[in-house]
């Protein structure tokens, strides 16, 4: 793999594969920055004096090169592959005093290419991706690019490298687009230089065994997330101040941590998931609730989908067969007292995290005050409302169930 000489005030745009290199031709073009972001929202850390971010400028598909490596790697078995564990990239280079390792100037996303029965290789609403990736960007005032050309880019790397798709039910090639701030300068302020790459990795099924349901700690000791700070971006420095966390649960017992919000100890979310609570009300209709975005929570692509596939079924566009005839979908708030209150009723239904990974995950208790709260699960390990929403993106995903959330990468 090679990389062009950085030159300043230009942008390194790479794909990291499994086997080869796929280059934009325009980092070789030197100049490709743009200046979109308005000036007044970035000043410079220590004089404060205005800075100008850049924006990588729109490529065209056409002007991309692909470098093949010399040295392929050779195919994992599907067997072996741990999630996330499994990648087969040569590495960057990358100086000690690069402004992402000492400030954090780091952002990433999170989708599958899924391989259908029939061979088609699709991406799952990567157009969501490309936008979040983008907000993300702004956020830390990196460099915004065009989310249609990258998805185009993943695509010719996807397409080169669909070998490394698994073939076996369930498995699918995780990919991650990332962003850093790569110039070498301890100033806090907006990059010079900065690198999109792309890593891919095969994985199999979260659950080759069937589902399993898990446990969750409330954690109040620690925040994720606070008003105004940065939990509803998908920033690397969202995710390492968590691990403290998901020990501290691991070591009472638990699976995962729940976030509980402020004092009134509000839900936000499960570990790295989006969450979701079904609630009957005294009337015995249920209510799938799930926290709204309010800059604490991250605006996930599985909770957007959950939430259009439940809409839709209200609305009559497709009903599911599996959701309650009559079902009220909520974004608002929901805290433990809600949980408690409605446990003891025998109105709490089911609890469940959504993301990329695992696509749905069930919950089946709740540590918090010292005491467990119960959640019913099905005798299968999952609920009746998450396995029928499960089974519909799964379905949609695999390319069972026909939708225009698919994005065809190969035939
Ligand atoms: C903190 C957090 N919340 C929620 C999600 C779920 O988002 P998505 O459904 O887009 O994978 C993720 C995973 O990306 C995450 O890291």
């Amino acid at each position: 793999m090679s990389f062009p000489p950085p030159s300043p005030r230009s942008a390194l745009l790479h794909f990291v594969r499994l086997t080869q290199t796929v280059t934009c031709s325009s980092c070789r073009a030197g100049a490709i920055w743009n200046r979109h972001i308005s000036q007044d929202i970035t000043r410079h850390s220590m004089t404060r004096k205005p800075v100008t971010p850049l924006d990588i400028e729109v490529w065209t598909p056409s002007r991309l090169t692909v470098t093949k490596t010399t040295s392929p790697k050779e195919l994992p078995s599907s067997k072996s592959l741990i999630f996330g564990q499994t990648f087969v990239v040569s590495t960057i280079n990358l100086s000690p005093s690069a402004t992402m390792l000492h400030y954090a100037q780091s952002l990433f996303e999170g989708m599958k290419a899924y391989r259908h029965a029939d061979g088609t290789v699709t991406l799952f609403r990567p157009e969501m991706n490309m936008k979040r990736m983008n907000t993300s960007a702004q956020r830390l005032v990196l460099p915004t690019f065009d989310g249609n050309a990258l998805i185009e880019c993943i695509k010719v790397l996807t397409t080169i490298d669909r070998k490394w798709i698994p073939k076996e039910p369930g498995h699918s090639l995780y990919i991650r687009p990332t962003l850093i701030a790569t110039n070498s300068a301890l100033v806090i302020a907006p990059p010079k230089e900065a690198l999109l790459f792309v890593i891919a990795c095969p994985v199999g099924p979260y659950y080759p065994q069937g589902f399993k349901p898990v446990s969750l700690h409330g954690t109040t000791e620690y925040i994720r997330a606070a008003p105004g700070g940065i939990g509803g971006y998908k920033l690397a420095a969202n995710y390492g101040p968590c691990v403290v966390a998901q020990k501290h649960a691991a070591n009472q017992g638990y699976a995962q941590n729940l976030w509980l919000q402020g004092p009134g100890h509000w839900l936000t979310e499960a570990g790295t998931m989006n969450l979701f609570v079904v609630i009957k009300d005294r009337g015995g209709v249920s209510e799938l609730i799930t926290p709204p975005l309010d800059g604490m929570i991250l605006p996930g692509v599985t909770r957007d989908s959950v939430l259009a596939l439940a809409r839709n079924h209200v609305s009559g566009v497709k009903r599911l067969q599996g959701l309650p005839d009559a079902i009220k979908v909520s974004e608002r708030p929901v805290n433990m007292g809600e949980i408690i209150q409605s446990s003891k009723e025998g109105r709490l239904v089911e609890l469940f995290g959504t993301g990329t990974a695992a696509v749905i995950t069930p919950v089946d208790r709740i540590g918090y005050n010292g005491g467990d709260v119960i959640i019913p699960t099905g005798e299968d390990g999952m609920g009746s409302i998450s396995r029928t929403l499960w089974t519909e993106l799964v379905g949609i995903q695999t390319g069972v169930i026909k939708s225009d959330w698919n994005y065809v990468v190969a035939k």
